[in-house]
């Protein structure tokens, strides 16, 4: 008899957004004056920078010619951009992880939703609270997190670290031992980071637990300060137990053309069994590879010019998050992240809960953003602002709030 997987029934719905944007569009009826600015998702506006565009063109190119068309990728990805990746981003570091290690892919999200398929179904997970949705709802279709609870918003079977402005933002080592730890850092929502000896100290806490940290590392090139690490790999003991999860989204703006990778290190075992191993068996039956034009167009993001444009990009993006800081700050707002991360996650005033001051914003200075407790209850209270606007608009939007 046909089934369906149960467990898919248990997911509440994802309200957050979709909720976002009737609320938006009701007032934007009510309202057809008003002009609204869009502070809320975290999308990339900037176009593609010319080094990327060239690569493209370049790799359509190649397509368009016999000797040079290509067609499936290999299995891990092509050597050039796994290449590209490990000098830059590993060996530049001093990080030791080699081209083997190294899965391309099409984009974070997924590799952050699938990784969970390699490991058993008893395993317990670890994650902050609040989180990005994808650790904690691949695992609910996987059947590993019990029964959820509609008042405390919570899983029975999952363990969670609040990360609030009381412990800085910095997750603390759970009482109950997990299986599986999820670190998004630079972290979305709370747009705070932990330094390098902090996450240091999860690498030791992880392997005496026996346990694999899933490190999302999609905010890395936004770090700005010197003692927070850009890879796990900086950390003495992660090959033993460290996966490390990047996307091309928030650096490159790949946020529609679609490029990720994850490296799982041949040090990383299981009862004697290499996860890498697995991960590469995995890819090379449920994946068939990034298309050659867009791994073309990741091997730009490395070179000399594509990084300079890149990081007047990212340049540009926290010049907006350190507007949207200041600005808040003068306006007397509690205000966290947006030093190291796009995100810049305020403190809500008056005791408003998240919603109450989504409502106020978006009605009395015509602004949207994101209420926290949309990324779990430890976010009841705060608000996320992302950088990712125009800097006309971060600029108009503070000048409307400072003058609430
Ligand atoms: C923490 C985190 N991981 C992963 C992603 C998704 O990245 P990608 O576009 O590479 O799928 C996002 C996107 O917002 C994110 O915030």
């Amino acid at each position: 008899m046909l089934q369906i997987n149960e467990n898919y029934q248990k997911l509440p719905g994802s309200y957050l957004f979709s909720t976002i944007a009737k609320k938006v569009a009701a007032f934007t009826q009510a309202n057809p004056d008003k002009n609204i600015i869009r502070l809320g998702i975290g999308d990339v506006t900037l176009p593609l920078a010319p080094a990327i565009i060239n690569a493209l063109h370049a790799a359509v190119e190649d397509m368009a010619a016999a000797e040079t068309f290509r067609g499936y990728a290999p299995d891990l990805g092509y050597d050039f951009l796994r290449k590209a990746i490990v000098e830059n981003d590993y060996k530049a570091r001093n990080c030791d992880i080699c081209e083997d290690e190294v899965f391309v892919s099409d984009g974070a999200k997924s590799d952050s939703g699938n990784i969970q398929e390699i490991f058993g179904p008893q395993c317990k997970i670890a994650v902050c609270d609040p989180v990005y949705p994808v650790y904690v709802d691949s695992n609910v279709m996987a059947g590993r997190t019990g029964v959820y609870n509609k008042e405390t918003e919570m899983w029975s079977n999952v363990i969670y670290m609040p990360c609030t402005a009381e412990n800085n933002f910095v997750p603390e080592f759970p009482k109950e031992t997990p299986d599986i730890i999820y670190l998004c850092l630079p972290n979305n929502p709370t747009g705070t980071t932990v330094t390098k000896s902090q996450l240091s100290q999860w690498v030791e806490y992880a392997r005496k637990a026996g346990a694999v940290i899933i490190y999302d590392a999609a905010y890395e090139a936004y770090i700005s300060e010197d003692n927070v690490a850009h890879s796990i790999y900086e950390c003495e003991g992660a090959r033993e137990c460290a996966i490390e999860i990047r996307s091309f989204s928030k650096n490159a703006g790949f946020t529609g053309v679609r490029l990720g990778f994850t490296v799982v290190p041949k040090d990383l075992k299981c009862n004697g069994v290499s996860l890498r191993d697995m991960w590469a068996r995995r890819h090379g039956t449920k994946f068939n590879g990034a298309p050659y034009i867009v791994q073309r167009a990741g091997e730009a993001v490395y070179s000399t010019e594509g990084k300079a444009q890149l990081k007047e990009q990212v340049d540009y993006y926290m010049k907006n998050a350190s507007a949207i800081k200041q600005g808040l700050k003068d306006a007397g707002y509690t205000v966290f992240g947006g030093v190291n991360a796009p995100y810049i996650w305020l403190k809500t005033p008056d005791k408003m809960t998240s919603w109450e001051f989504f409502d106020y914003l978006l009605e009395n200075a015509n602004v949207v953003g994101t209420p926290g407790s949309g990324f779990g209850p430890s976010g009841e209270g705060y608000f996320r602002l992302t950088a990712f606007g125009s800097y006309e608009n971060t600029v108009a939007a503070l000048e409307r709030i400072k003058k609430l």
